[in-house]
């Protein structure tokens, strides 16, 4: 990689978390489908559940995510009737022999909530749904929240996986970003979890943040490293100041450029695989006897996990939900999901009915962000003539592949150790929805 090429590809493209992406969602899909979606789920269906809370004590000036600053608890407790009464709907409407096989709490930060309020909603999820014995029911949490009694709550509800929020260790990255955390405290809140018996722990890193050197990211590595994380995530820093507003915050003159921002993530991937991890996908490395090391590798709006259920069910504001005809969205506003939980049991804003090409493009994408290579012989297999627009389609990408990113062979169209780095680029070519108008595109850079 030259710094010029990834000059040339540094493009504002989706990090296909889903296909087609959430801004293709519409106003078309409501409540009355989603609800005939979920009674059309087959007998003894595999479900994966989502769990939405939208609150942190204080916003951190990079965050991305769907959530906001609350310094009173009141909204927080408001917010669990309207959730227990999503639980409660949604698996009245799924078949009685379903099996719940995972469950993720995210945010937000969801040890915002008080011990008791944890075991309510833990406890509504058993009572209500059919829970695998051997479900993994992870929880993502802000380290500096985080107390005693609520990392027990979590080990009372069946928690068996935390992710922990780091981001930086050094200090003029982390005023940088307004968000003050010591290793110390971070080394506690895992220590917590173990001493629970929760010994499955991810570790989430941001790289291309304010102030960060190819030094300083490597240092505080090596200081998670010390914390033997058996996951470990590094995100590029998504800098979207027109669409949040607390970004604004940033001071864009201290952000790495494109170059230095690959830098970083080469340092970092080159450390993680010299110490035994392996490297999955876009952003995620995990000990070479984990799971999302051995087992085929899925991608859903979490990012890259193990979850192959039939379908995805997203509870609280702002949640998606993957069905086999399609996505369905909650309300972002949380007063706009109590209003509609209230009125009708569920909270579905918008969503996108799937079409048979976007199955297709769906799952080219997928491999390619998971494996980066997908089989002619399984494309043809699962989708009949209709492969042909995607043979068309490489084909035309490797005619004009002058930089070398692809190979397409008879078996398989894949990703050149180059290609990897650009895999983004790459699916952007086989995303009919993604506009040719750059200025209309609301992503982040790719590189
Ligand atoms: C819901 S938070 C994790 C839990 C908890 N709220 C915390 O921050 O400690 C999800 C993760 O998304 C990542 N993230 C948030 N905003 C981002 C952005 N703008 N660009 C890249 N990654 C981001 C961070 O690594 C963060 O830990
Ligand atoms: S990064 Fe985590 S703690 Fe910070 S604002 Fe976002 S969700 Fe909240």
């Amino acid at each position: 990689m030259t710094p010029e090429l990834i000059k040339r590809y540094a493009a504002a493209l989706p990090r296909y978390t889903s296909y087609p992406t959430a801004n293709h969602f519409s106003g078309t899909i409501g409540a009355n489908d989603y609800r005939a979606w979920l009674e059309m789920l087959p007998p003894g269906a595999a479900l994966s559940l989502y769990l939405h809370i939208p609150f942190c004590q204080e916003l951190c000036w990079y965050c991305g995510c769907s959530t906001k600053a609350v310094r009173r608890y009141e909204p927080v407790a408001d917010y669990i009737d309207p959730l227990s009464g999503e639980i409660e709907t949604i698996a009245g409407l799924v078949p009685v022999d379903h099996r719940v096989t995972h469950i993720h709490w995210g945010g937000g930060s969801p040890d915002i909530l008080k011990p008791a309020d944890i075991i309510r909603v833990g406890t509504a999820l058993r009572e209500k749904f059919r829970i695998a014995k051997d479900a993994e029911i992870a929880v993502e949490v802000d380290p500096r929240l985080l107390t005693e009694d609520q990392a027990q709550a979590f080990a009372d509800i069946g928690v068996n996986r935390v992710s922990i929020g780091v981001q930086d260790f050094d200090i003029d990255v982390q005023r940088a970003i307004g968000r003050m955390q010591s290793y110390e405290t971070t080394a506690k809140a895992i220590g917590l979890f173990r001493q629970r018996g929760i010994g499955s722990v991810n570790v989430d890193l941001v790289y291309g943040l304010p102030n960060q050197t190819e030094e300083s990211v490597a240092r505080t590595l090596e200081q998670v490293m010390t914390l033997a994380p058996d996951r470990i995530a590094i995100f590029g820093y998504a800098h979207l100041p027109d669409r949040l507003k607390h970004q604004r915050l940033i001071d864009e003159t201290a952000l790495p450029g494109a170059v230095e921002r690959f830098e970083q993530s080469q340092r970092l991937a080159a450390m993680l695989v010299e110490a035994g991890y392996a490297q999955l996908g876009l952003d995620h490395f995990a000990l070479r006897e984990d799971g999302l090391a051995t087992k085929t590798l899925a991608r859903n709006f979490q990012g890259y996990t193990t979850d192959t259920a039939d379908a995805l069910l997203g509870l609280g504001a702002s949640a998606i939900s993957r069905l086999p005809q399609g996505f369905a969205q909650n309300s972002v506003p949380v007063d706009e999901y109590f209003r509609r939980v209230k009125d009708d049991g569920l909270a579905t804003a918008r969503g996108h009915r799937f079409t048979a090409d976007d199955k297709m493009r769906a799952y080219v994408i997928e491999r390619l962000m998971c494996d980066f290579a997908f089989s002619w012989a399984d494309l043809e297999q699962k989708f009949g003539s209709r492969a042909s627009a995607i043979r068309r389609e490489a084909d035309e990408i490797v005619a004009c592949d002058m930089d070398q990113l692809v190979a397409n062979s008879r078996d398989a169209f894949s990703l050149t150790e180059r290609g990897k780095v650009l895999v983004r680029n790459i699916c952007a070519h086989f995303d009919a929805y993604l506009t040719h108008d750059v200025s209309k595109r609301r992503h982040a850079l790719s590189v």
